[in-house]
């Protein structure tokens, strides 16, 4: 038996024993017809192959997606989509997503440390690509860098990632911050552009805090944090979706930094940290003319965090 017939196994042990979770019926999302876009953000899947829980809340988070009367427009995974980078953890989340690829148009997926580390770059790149090419919707870029950019209905996203098989920080690249400046020379002055990392900005989002604290730069882009925002600070439309904190929906979660947005997507499978600790959060994020609107949801449970719960229900004005 191989590592993914393994975790086939032990998945499957997990719902013969009524240890999935299925989403309630009574809230479903519903894709409002006057938002011009709609997606979902989850932060850090980091499906195991030592864990059958991390893929069984996946299942229900796309069960809840799976389920609305229309499809996202999108769903974005920011990050940490792999515990260990393994083939076989990517082959589940595939099966996972493609098994309820009715609940998603398009799906945007960056690299997370945990993809990468201590594996050979080139390789893992070929690897992440073929799974997010495997997926019906599966935007993957080409397969010599990550960083790509793809258009959905309107809206530009620009997806980064490390040039370098890093362990946790982020190597962005000259060539890539170069890419970026000139993505956004071209779009970011007209109209919100959507810019998704797997690490955070440093001191933005409640860090070093919602790293609990360890040092001011873990937890973020690293050393190059700084050269990062400088790019992104010098246009005033820029909309920032970041994972890696696995820190539940709080006031931290959305941050107006000034000349730029940012986001702090909880863990869709992992425990979250935080006073808000559910397991498979996320956000739904409805784009319209003049604002966005962001909702904290617990997906796995078919629920939205209550109004009153900081960082549960936000408008941006645009
Ligand atoms: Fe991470």
């Amino acid at each position: 038996m191989n590592t993914y017939e393994r975790m086939c196994r032990d998945l499957e042990k997990l719902k013969t024993q009524g240890r999935f979770l299925y989403p309630s019926a009574g809230t479903p999302i519903e894709a409002d017809p006057q938002a011009k876009l709609t997606f979902a953000v989850w932060g850090d899947p980091q499906i195991a192959a030592w864990s059958p829980l991390r893929a069984a809340r996946l299942y229900s988070a796309c069960e809840d997606i799976a389920r609305m009367s229309r499809p996202l427009d999108a769903l974005i995974l920011a990050g940490d989509l792999t515990d260990n980078g393994q083939a076989a953890e990517f082959k589940m989340l595939q099966a996972l997503l493609c098994s309820h690829a009715s609940g998603f148009q398009n799906l945007l997926c960056v690299s997370g440390n945990h993809d990468v580390r201590l594996r050979s770059f080139f390789r893992q790149r070929r690897i992440f690509a073929e799974f997010v090419e495997g997926i019906p919707g599966g935007i993957a870029g080409n397969r010599r860098v990550y960083y790509h950019k793809a258009v959905l209905c309107g809206y530009t996203f620009l997806l980064l990632g490390t040039d370098r098989s890093t362990f946790e920080e982020a190597y962005i690249s000259s060539a890539q911050l170069q890419w970026l400046d000139a993505q956004l020379a071209q779009t970011a002055r007209d109209s919100v552009v959507f810019v998704v990392n797997h690490q955070t900005l440093k001191n933005t989002n409640g860090l070093p805090d919602t790293w609990l604290g360890k040092g001011d730069w873990r937890g973020t882009v690293g050393r190059q944090s700084d050269a990062l925002r400088a790019v992104i600070e010098k246009y005033r439309n820029v909309f920032l979706i970041t994972g890696h904190l696995h820190y539940g929906a709080s006031a931290s979660s959305f941050e107006d930094c000034g000349t730029f947005k940012s986001l702090s997507a909880p863990t869709i499978g992992v425990v979250n940290h935080g006073q808000t600790d559910a397991p498979t959060q996320g956000y739904v994020v409805q784009v319209y003319d003049d604002h966005i609107r962001l909702r904290a949801r617990v997906f796995g449970e078919g629920r939205y965090l209550p109004d009153d719960l900081p960082g549960a229900d936000i408008t941006v004005a645009l």
